[in-house]
Formats: C-alpha cells, sequence, structure tokens
C-alpha cells in the first residue's frame, strides 16, 4: 500500500493543467456500447476508476485500445456478456451505468449491486424506478440487479430525488426506447449534460439536459464517433483551495468557469482572490490569497449550488478560517469521516446531525492521517499541505481513483509531497 509524506506550510505557486471530468468519463465510456460501434474518446484522466471500467468492459468482450495521445478507441461490438458482477463491479459505484447501457443496447442486464462507501448508504431505487417506468422488468436477487425488456417505450419519470447517477442511467436506457421519454427533477450537474452532448453526437436526441427536465426522442440508431470529455470541475476547484489554504497564487487552466461559480463565489467570500481569464486557447482562473480566510457558511446542494464533493476539501480550508463556518450536507448522509483526521492536526469541528460547525484555529499542524474516502483524501492534502510540520496520508488508493497524477502536479506547484510505496 501507498502513502503520501507531505511537509507542510510551503506556498503553491505557479500553474496546473485540470483533466478529463471522472464523472463525465465513468458514464460516457459505458455508454458507447449503445452505439455498437468503434467510438474515440479523448481528454479521459488516468485515475484508477477509468482502468476498472476499461478494464470491466474489456472482460465483456470489447475491444479497447489506447492511441499515442492517450485517447481511448472503444469497440464495443465484441460485447458477449450481459452479466456483469463480482468484486471490480460492486466496489465502484458507477458500474451502475452498465445497468442503463446494456439494456439500452441488449434489453438486458445483470450488474452488482453498487457499494455504498463510507459516505453514505447511495441506494438505486430511483435508478429501478426509471427502467420500469420505460418498460423493464427489475429484480434484485444474489446482490445483483436483474433487468430484462421485450420493448422499451417511452416515459415521463419524475425523480422523488434530485440524482446525478439516476439520470444519467435513464438517459442511456430512454435512447433505446421507443417515442419520447421525459426526466422530470432531473440532475443538473456539468456531467449530465456532457453525457448528454456525447449522446446526441452518437446520433441520439436529448434536449434539455442542465434543466431540470430533460426530454429525448429514442429508438434512433447510433453510430460511433470521435467526443473530448469536459474539464473536472472537482478537481479543479480542489486546486483552487489547496492554493488558498497555503496563501498561495495558481492559474488554473483548462477549465469552464461557469461549472465553478458556486466555490469561485464562496472562496471570495472568504476573502480570497478569484480571477477568470482565457489565454487565446483555454479559460483559467487564478487564486491567490495572502491571509487567513473569513469564516463563512456552506450548504451543500445539487448543481448549481455548492457541491457536495467540494465540502471536505473547503472543511480543510475553513478549519484556520477566523471565526465559526457551519457547513450543512445535504447530499450524503455520512460524509464528515475526514473530520476526526482533521482533528488530530488540531482543528476545532463539532458534528450535529448533517452539520459541522468548524470554529477556526490559527494552524494545523502536521499529523499521520488516514484517507476513508475520495474527497475525505483531498481534504487531508490540502490540510496537510497548509499545516505546519509533517503529515503522513496513508489509503490513498481511495484518492488515485480520482486525481490524475496528483502529487506530480502539487509537486509542480511547489508542495513538498512525497508518494512513499510501502
Ligand atoms: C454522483 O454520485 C457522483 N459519482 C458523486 O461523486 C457525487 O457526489 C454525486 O453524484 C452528487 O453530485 C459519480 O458520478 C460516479 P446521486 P451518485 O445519485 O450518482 C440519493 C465523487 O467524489 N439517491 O446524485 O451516486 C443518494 O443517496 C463522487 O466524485 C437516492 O436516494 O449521486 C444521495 O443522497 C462521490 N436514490 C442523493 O440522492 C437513488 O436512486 C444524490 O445522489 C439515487 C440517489
Amino acid at each position: 500500500m501507498a502513502y503520501y509524506r507531505i511537509n507542510g506550510g510551503k506556498r503553491l505557486e505557479g500553474a496546473v493543467t485540470i483533466s478529463g471530468a471522472k464523472n463525465a468519463a465513468l458514464a460516457i465510456i459505458p455508454a458507447v456500447i449503445l452505439s455498437g460501434e468503434s467510438c474515440l474518446l479523448e481528454n479521459l484522466p488516468e485515475i484508477e476508476d477509468v482502468r476498472i471500467v476499461e478494464e470491466i468492459l474489456t472482460s465483456m468482450g470489447a475491444d479497447i485500445s489506447r492511441t499515442p495521445d492517450g485517447s481511448m478507441r472503444i469497440d464495443p461490438s465484441g460485447i458477449s456478456t450481459f452479466s456483469v458482477t463480482g468484486e471490480m463491479v460492486s466496489s465502484m459505484r458507477a458500474s451502475y451505468y452498465l445497468l442503463g447501457a446494456l439494456l439500452g443496447r441488449y434489453k438486458k442486464a445483470e450488474i452488482a449491486l453498487p457499494g455504498g462507501c463510507a459516505i453514505g448508504q447511495r441506494p438505486i431505487d430511483q435508478h429501478i424506478k426509471g427502467m420500469r417506468a420505460l418498460g423493464a422488468d427489475i429484480v434484485i436477487q444474489g446482490g445483483a440487479v436483474k433487468a430484462r425488456a421485450d420493448r422499451l417505450r417511452g416515459a415521463e419519470i419524475y425523480l422523488d430525488v434530485v440524482s446525478v447517477g439516476a439520470t444519467i442511467n435513464i438517459m442511456l436506457a430512454a435512447v433505446a426506447a421507443e417515442g419520447q421519454t421525459i426526466i422530470a427533477n432531473a440532475a443538473k450537474e456539468p456531467h449530465v449534460v456532457d453525457v448528454a452532448n456525447f449522446l446526441n453526437m452518437m446520433g441520439a436526441n436529448v434536449k434539455g439536459a442542465g434543466t431540470d427536465v430533460i426530454r429525448m426522442q429514442g429508438g434512433r440508431r447510433l453510430h460511433g464517433c470521435t467526443y473530448a470529455v469536459i474539464p473536472d470541475q472537482i478537481e479543479a476547484g480542489t486546486f483552487m483551495i489547496a492554493a488558498a489554504a497555503t496563501r498561495g497564487d495558481v492559474i488554473i487552466n483548462n477549465v469552464i468557469p461557469t461549472h465553478l461559480e458556486a466555490i469561485s463565489a464562496k472562496l471570495m467570500e472568504c476573502g480570497v482572490t478569484v480571477t477568470e481569464g482565457d489565454d487565446g486557447r483555454d479559460f483559467f482562473i487564478r487564486v491567490s490569497a495572502d491571509k487567513r480566510p473569513r469564516a463563512v457558511n456552506i450548504k451543500t446542494l445539487p448543481y448549481p449550488g455548492f457541491p457536495t464533493d467540494l465540502q471536505q476539501p473547503m472543511m480543510a480550508l475553513l478549519a484556520t478560517a477566523e471565526g465559526n463556518s457551519f457547513i450543512m450536507e445535504n447530499i450524503f448522509e455520512n460524509r464528515f469521516n475526514h473530520v476526526p483526521e482533521l482533528a488530530k492536526m488540531g482543528a476545532s469541528i463539532s458534528i450535529s446531525s448533517r452539520t459541522a460547525t468548524v470554529e477556526g484555529v490559527e494552524k494545523l499542524y502536521g499529523a499521520p492521517l488516514c484517507a476513508s474516502d475520495l474527497r475525505a483524501g483531498a481534504a487531508l492534502v490540502i490540510a496537510a499541505l497548509a499545516a505546519e510540520g509533517e503529515s503522513t496520508i496513508s489509503q490513498i488508493h481511495f484518492i488515485d481513483r480520482g486525481y490524475e497524477f496528483l502529487e506530480q502536479k502539487l509537486r509542480a506547484l511547489g508542495a513538498d509531497i512525497m508518494r512513499i510505496e510501502e
């Protein structure tokens, strides 16, 4: 197992380029199955979860190769199995997208139930509700979701919960449903729009992605295409927060500023300087700070609200803010596992139900830390970079799931971070 050793107190300075969006890639790769033809996917992040999805599709019979620039060519025509179970699948939440893709293409699927993880139960009842509305018979047996359909017909589906996964998964199946499908109370995240754009590039007819109501005309024949996934707004937000926490000055390249409005606004509320610009090719955001942040309050909400995935990194910044911050986690019921680890560094944080009260302290001090999930790990890296002294962070395989070349990117910004293979 690997761990990080970080010597804190170094200002992050310089420029970093953001990689492709994890949560777009994990949906678009399985979506290739819907066309039955070869697709070339560009700007995919080199992260563990992408490697797992690639391995799953290959095990199902897809032919996957990489071009010299790292793009992924997927030919799904050789897929011969529609039952995907086992550890690899249940260990990765996004494997549920195989349900929508296989049902849409082959009218049958058997997928291991996705694991909940440290942040909550993470049920898939809304996914199942949508698939049933489209005409699929679905049973849960032996730890797997089994779906079959003679035909898929368009339906009007109202999501009880704004769910990114359910919105995307239903889109994937609805592409093959004859007639019109309406998904109401849909998630509006940038990666939902990215998946819709990819489906349309393959010849689908998806309108309204990015709004509460998505309308689709299904039953069209899809073809292969070339597609580049959007930049990862959560990775970008993580670097913005790290720049602020280390009182640094960082230019974050290859971003879409509108995707970052909630985090930019919150950082400016803290007294951090955030400016946007473009270098003629890409947009960038510049983040600089030279003093302790002001305390602020945060409520995580579906997009365009403050993203739950940046709640944990933001808490690492607010741990040394001037004043008390109140952070309400409205999306997941157990997303405070990083709090005891921050407390080891001297943070003063109390939790009552879904609200954390962060009493800002002057400084954090390095400590031996343990990551419990992906974004908790990111929060600990930020805290360790800002703290005085040395920290170690174990269980960093969680971080590898969602951040491409994290230690290399941070070292290029002046961080003293080493990855140690035990
Ligand atoms: C996606 O998870 C992301 N994962 C998460 O990112 C992200 O935090 C989340 O969306 C919210 O933005 C991927 O895209 C792979 P949801 P997902 O369905 O789809 C409840 C990261 O760090 N719900 O929008 O699982 C659910 O319990 C990860 O990159 C139901 O009740 O999230 C939660 O409370 C963490 N029934 C809320 O909805 C359902 O059928 C939002 O979940 C589905 C969800």
